[in-house]
């Protein structure tokens, strides 16, 4: 399209800070630009292209659908929407139920209500440096002051506590609590893996105060991080799981998997217009069908602990941690990342921050060795160049 750029800059907000390409087609782990010049894809959509892009079941099973039904209200019964409740509620063993809607905001917000009626307690504690989306109380929960302040003053009722300090944990949990809010990996705060036992800790302590715990795998969900879902990793149930993102093959969607000790659900107490609709529900059958045949789980674990060893091989002072689990990895500088991801997009890798100082990798699971070497090469090359590290001094 003539003059994309202008239009696009001219008449939307300006709340996206965006690069000057226009993306205009994908395959796999790679996407195209309006010019032809080819890109390795490590955004994936922030974490949303775990099958890749134009997977052709997704494809074939959203133009099937489109030509059948796109939407049918919860009203109803719909043959697709039991197909993805079906898929969705084995899981998790314990996490029977499901309530669908249409991102990882919208996901975060119903389980918090959820946990307020069913525990009648309006406290909520979350982790220092989690991400949970952006509605009034999915904001709330999150710590980032940037994120916040503009909005203020948000749902009353949230706590932060440092991330992976039990008795942080311990003494912010008590009767008023409705549920406590984690992540398994802390993806936009900066890629931290929740130490061993933090989680189950967690658990233990909210059961011990009549809490529920919320666990947000909205980004680490659906085998990204070698998981088909990243409690598994950890001897855990949450009463509640957030899930979105990658959960359709890129088709927006949210979910929550509800434990049996959630209650009080009554007919019009929560609801939403999209949520389930039959278009969401047929990709997300082939979605998961596909993370599960093409054992994406598996290939994230391998693939992730190669670029990671491949990483933490590079040698440079400019680096001070890679960490991460499966393909969800962070590279943390000892600079401000911005003009290191600039030099790796004009090198044909998109890559995300996560935080000022971190370059997050979130591939598509189906990314290749030969792709993941191109990563490695263009990190080592950029990490090398002498006039960012002079620029940033
Ligand atoms: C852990 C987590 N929760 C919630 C969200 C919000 O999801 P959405 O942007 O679909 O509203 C995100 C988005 O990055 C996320 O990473």
């Amino acid at each position: 399209m003539d003059g994309l750029f202008e239009v696009e800059s001219s008449h939307s907000t300006g709340i996206y800070t965006k690069h000057p390409i226009a993306i205009v087609r994908g395959e796999g782990a790679r996407v195209w630009d309006s010019t032809g010049r080819e890109y390795i894809d490590c955004m994936a959509g922030h974490g949303v292209a775990n099958l890749g892009h134009a997977h052709p079941a997704v494809a074939r099973a959203i133009a099937e659908q489109a030509a059948r039904l796109i939407t049918c209200h919860e009203a109803f019964y719909n043959d697709q929407r039991a197909a993805a409740i079906a898929r969705l509620a084995r899981l998790r063993r314990g996490l029977d139920r499901v309530y669908l809607c249409n991102s990882g905001t919208e996901a975060v917000e119903s389980a918090f209500k959820f946990a307020r009626l069913s525990t009648g307690r309006s406290g909520i504690v979350a982790a220092m440096r989690g991400f949970h989306g952006r509605t009034m109380g999915a904001l709330s929960a999150t710590w980032n002051r940037h994120y916040r302040e503009p909005f203020e003053p948000l749902v009353p009722g949230f706590r932060h506590v440092p991330f992976n300090s039990i008795a942080s944990m311990e003494e912010a949990v008590d009767g008023d609590t409705a549920a406590v809010v984690l992540e398994v990996v802390q993806g936009e705060g900066g890629v931290h893996v929740a130490a061993p036992g933090y989680l189950e800790a967690a658990q233990r302590i909210c059961r011990a105060q009549g809490a529920l715990l919320i666990i947000d795998e909205v980004q680490t969900g659906l085998g990204r991080t070698g998981k088909m879902l990243a409690v598994e990793h950890f001897d855990l149930t949450p009463d509640l799981l957030c899930l979105a993102k990658s959960i359709a093959g890129g088709v927006p969607m949210g979910a929550v998997l509800i434990g049996r000790a959630v209650r009080g659900f009554a007919p019009g107490m929560h609801g939403s217009t999209f949520g389930g609709n039959p278009l969401a529900c047929a990709a997300a059958v082939a979605a998961l069908q596909a993370i599960e045949e093409e054992r994406l789980p598996q290939q994230a674990a391998e693939k992730g602990a190669y670029l990671m060893q491949r990483l933490r091989s590079i040698e440079s002072p400019l680096i001070r941690e890679v960490r991460g689990l499966g393909l969800m990895i962070g590279v943390e500088l000892k600079r401000k990342v911005a003009p290191y991801l600039e030099a790796l997009l004009q090198q044909g890798l998109i890559a995300l921050p996560a935080g000022l100082t971190v370059i997050r990798f979130l591939p598509p699971l189906v990314i290749t060795y030969p792709q993941l070497d191109a990563v490695v090469e263009a990190v080592k090359s950029v990490i090398a160049q002498p006039a960012l590290v002079a620029g940033e001094e």
